[in-house]
């Protein structure tokens, strides 16, 4: 634990007294981020029920949380961007004005954490004390937060130290909204799903949430800041902040390249930020490494490219899905000293999901706390939105570089989405703004785990709908000038893994696989692949790609890189958003229309 007397920060001190004399908790704990301190909160959250620790020999160092069902994914619908004027949040925010907002959130927070722990966690997103890292503090009244917080974050009285007696810092305030009046309300998982407020103020770079304490909602230095707090940060300061992997690819002559990558929800961005190269191509040298998994910190520097950094130190994965088949990497990855919340436990005390293995267990335990059978089952046994939480530290294909208080360089984006019809397997920008352009029109086909109709396009420019902070609009200008002021600009590269045939099936085989497409990408930065100009972008003859060790025959990719025009041509955003697009976007869809007529 960190002495309170020994926080020199004054706006910080008087931020926690404030805080805890509106929220009114039991007492107040400094975190230190320390592995005594996690074993501690994990016995008591064992003692009282809302933990269990996993077979140690299995799984050293993990433990187990179930949710309470109403309290399983990040709510959209319930996150508010409160900008002073309206129109700065844009047309795809839910906006509430700021002071109208914080009243209502000083009546919920009032006494709050009656009868908890309040929990104030320092911590650093990107290495403490790197150049593009940014410091938070979080108050919350759930340990389960504090135990995932120091996986996903640099959770350490160092940030302290760094923070000294006048620093800035992100105040992210969170409770689940449930005081301990009685002892029936000291629950295994508190919530108040119908007062969940999560809430970022622009203007003062603040995050208030409370109601929830799951994932996004909850882990405030994740979405909350690292993304919708940072979009805003960058957009002032000249940077940006991206729902993006980051990744390094080796080629055969030992050079590395970086690349990042933007795709919305349920398209494999973990997986792919984790990819194997298939055999054949590892013989030759091709080897790659991972830097992130969700998003990154771009920043142009000195020598005029943009540099990456990922503030995150750990992966918060769906599992389903998630197998030593799929994604070994991850695998390995919450192998130890991870948390697992809503999957399916097993009767030796491990873990299962969907997807992990062929065939289930015959016996488990399901996310909903209920003896499971495959035989007799109705539902999964592990939420679809199931997570592991896992040090980055285990990450057994982490990337070299992946510490470095710069970042890495970029040199090329990739974009995409779930496209089972008309889209090709990966095309490459003509330039910057034609890839921002790109990036405004992705989109991904709706799954069963989305709201909407299933096979809907929904729209998710950048990926970033859900976590731009300001006008969606204005983001995307943002993004058309950082290109004006570098010499050398990435290029975006439009990929579809999921494209499918006349009779519904993928036509791709994915995974592995696309690193063939990787290494396209690679050796076009390098100026040794050839590609053929489209009305859509350039694209790889069947020559250009590495085929060693798969077979694919000519018809079938010179089918998979045909496109539909009415479906590029197609115009998924808001009308509303649409509108106040930059002129310089609505430049390149006037000329795509020309190129295709
Ligand atoms: C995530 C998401 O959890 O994008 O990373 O929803
Ligand atoms: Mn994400």
């Amino acid at each position: 634990m960190i002495d309170p007397k020994t926080v020199k920060n004054k706006a910080l001190a008087a931020w926690v007294e404030k805080i805890a004399a509106l929220a009114k908790p039991e007492k107040v704990y400094w975190c230190d981020g320390s592995q005594e301190e996690a074993d501690a909160l994990f016995n008591q959250m064992i003692e009282k029920g809302s933990c269990i620790r996993l077979n140690q020999e299995k799984r050293p160092g993990c433990y187990y949380f179930r949710s309470d069902p109403r309290d399983v994914a990040r709510v959209e619908s319930r996150t508010f961007i409160c900008s002073k004027n309206k129109a700065d949040a844009g047309p795809t925010n839910n906006w509430m004005d700021p002071v109208e907002m914080k009243e209502k959130l000083n009546k919920l927070f009032d006494g709050c954490m009656k009868g908890r722990t309040m929990y104030v966690i320092p911590f650093s997103m990107g290495p403490i004390g790197g150049p593009i890292s940014q410091i938070g503090v979080e108050i919350t009244d759930s340990p389960y937060v504090v135990v995932n917080m120091r996986i996903m974050a640099r959770v350490s009285p160092k940030v302290l130290d760094i923070l000294g007696a006048e620093g800035r810092f992100i105040p992210c305030l969170h409770s689940v909204g449930k005081p301990i009046n009685s002892p029936e309300d000291d629950v295994a998982w508190p919530c108040d799903p119908d007062n969940t407020y999560i809430t970022h103020f622009p203007e003062t770079r603040e995050i208030i949430s409370i109601g929830s304490g799951y994932g996004g909602n909850a882990l405030l230095g994740k979405k909350c800041l690292s993304l919708r707090i940072a979009s805003v940060m960058g957009r002032d300061e000249g940077w940006m902040a991206e729902h993006m992997l980051i990744l390094g690819v080796t080629d055969p002559s030992g050079k590395k390249t970086y690349v990042t990558g933007a795709f919305p929800s349920a398209c494999g961005k973990t997986n792919f930020a984790m990819l194997i190269a298939p055999k054949a191509m590892q013989e030759k040298g091709w080897h790659i490494t991972c830097v992130g998994d969700d998003i990154a910190w771009i920043k142009p520097a000195a020598d005029g490219k943009l540099y990456a950094i990922n503030p995150e130190n750990g992966f918060f994965g769906v599992a389903p899905g998630t197998s030593e088949k799929t994604n070994p990497n991850a695998m390995a990855s919450c192998s130890k000293n991870s948390i697992f919340t809503n999957v399916a436990l097993t009767d030796d005390g491990d873990v299962w999901w969907e997807g992990m293995t062929e065939e289930a267990p015959k016996h488990l335990i399901d996310w909903h706390g209920k003896d499971w059978s495959p035989d007799t089952a109705t539902t999964p046994a592990a939420h679809p939105n199931s997570r592991f939480t896992a040090p980055i530290a285990n990450c057994p294909c982490l990337d070299e570089n992946a510490e470095k208080l710069d970042g890495v360089p970029i040199s090329a984006i990739v974009i995409g989405g779930r496209r089972p019809k008309g889209i090709p397997l990966v095309f490459e920008s003509f330039n910057w703004t034609h890839g921002v352009y790109l990036g405004a029109m992705m989109g991904s086909e709706r799954t069963a785990a989305a709201e909407g109709k299933q096979g809907e396009l929904r729209s998710d420019p950048m990926a970033m709908l859900p976590f731009a902070g300001y006008n969606m609009a204005e983001y995307l200008g943002h993004l058309v000038k950082m290109g004006k002021n570098l010499e050398q600009t990435p290029r975006f590269y439009h990929v579809n893994w999921f494209r499918k045939d006349a009779d519904g099936h993928f036509m791709w085989p994915g995974f592995g696989a696309n690193a063939r497409v990787l290494a396209w990408i690679v050796r076009r930065q390098n100026g040794e692949a050839k590609a053929k100009e489209t009305a859509i972008g350039s694209v790889p003859n069947y020559e250009d790609l590495d085929w060693d060790g798969m077979e694919f025959s000519k018809e079938t990719f010179k089918e998979l890189m045909s496109f539909d025009p009415e479906t590029v041509a197609a115009q998924p955003l808001k009308e509303e958003l649409y509108e106040m697009l930059p002129r310089s976007l609505k430049v390149q869809r006037e000329a795509l229309l020309e190129r295709l007529s």
